[in-house]
């Protein structure tokens, strides 16, 4: 199957009754139905198209651009920001992928982002310095990205994204369910119910998750918190 069938599947037939393996991508995470759609029709369209989600830290950015890559597979290709270098120029004009995923964009240096930004408009990458030339236009690309702080992202290139789509702060319910489902284990809410007070984000759910076990009681946890508070990080000034 190419990208455009088994993008088209993912939206004639619902993400949900898809083959298992593709059932799987979208459906690690908990919630978030919605934001599900849009993926599936960003997917499934024709268009060239860009989607940004932005959002506080553990709020399943990377799930989602996770998701895109799975349902996509070799069609697609995975960046992440942070060391963006020309490396990802040679990959795109060598793969000629037609969807790209760029985590943690605020963190691309902005030199890069200029390079960017007339590719997300039509595909086109022109760079033309003198130990570097590039030439080559992708057809049809989709960009999906994910940012923890938009405001580091330019201006012109937050526009390329159209409207972003905003991940607030998890709700308690939701932080609750995201718990027991990420940790699958008796005392998951228990745990989830003990960080969100404490203000916490799932990747300190899963770590606590991991510490008490798959028999880890109620005690457990408390226990474990106590040592984590105890031991947290003090203003040293
Ligand atoms: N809605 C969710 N459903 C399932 N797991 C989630 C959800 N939100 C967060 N998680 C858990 O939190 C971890 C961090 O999520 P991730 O997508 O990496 O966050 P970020 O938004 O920082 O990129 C994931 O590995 C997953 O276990
Ligand atoms: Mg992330």
């Amino acid at each position: 199957m190419n990208w455009r069938q088994k993008a088209k599947q993912a939206i004639e037939w619902g993400i949900e009754q898809l083959q298992p393996e593709i059932q799987e991508d979208f459906g690690k995470i908990a919630g978030y139905s919605d934001v599900k759609d849009i993926f599936k029709r960003a997917l499934a369209t024709d268009e060239s198209i860009n989607l940004l989600l932005v959002g506080p830290p553990a709020s399943a950015k990377t799930m989602f651009l996770q998701g895109v890559m799975d349902i996509m597979g070799d069609d697609a290709v995975y960046f992440d920001a942070t060391n963006t270098t020309n490396r990802v120029l040679d990959v795109l004009e060598q793969k000629r992928p037609k969807i790209i995923c760029i985590d943690e964009l605020e963190k691309m240096p902005t030199n890069f982002q200029n390079k960017l930004l007339n590719f997300l408009e039509s595909g086109h990458v022109k760079v033309d310095q003198k130990k570097v030339q590039y030439d080559f236009t992708i057809k049809g690309v989709k960009c999906f990205g994910a940012a923890n702080n938009p405001k580091k992202i330019s201006p012109p290139l937050m526009s390329r994204f159209g409207k972003p789509l905003y991940l607030p702060k998890y709700t308690k319910e939701q932080f609750l369910s995201v718990s027991e489902k990420v940790l699958e284990i008796e005392v998951g809410r228990f745990i989830g119910e003990q960080v969100y007070a404490k203000g916490g984000d799932i990747r300190e759910v899963i770590n606590i998750g991991k510490l008490v076990g798959k028999k880890g009681t109620e005690e457990d946890v408390l226990q474990v918190l106590r040592t984590m508070y105890k031991y947290q990080e003090v203003d040293t000034e």
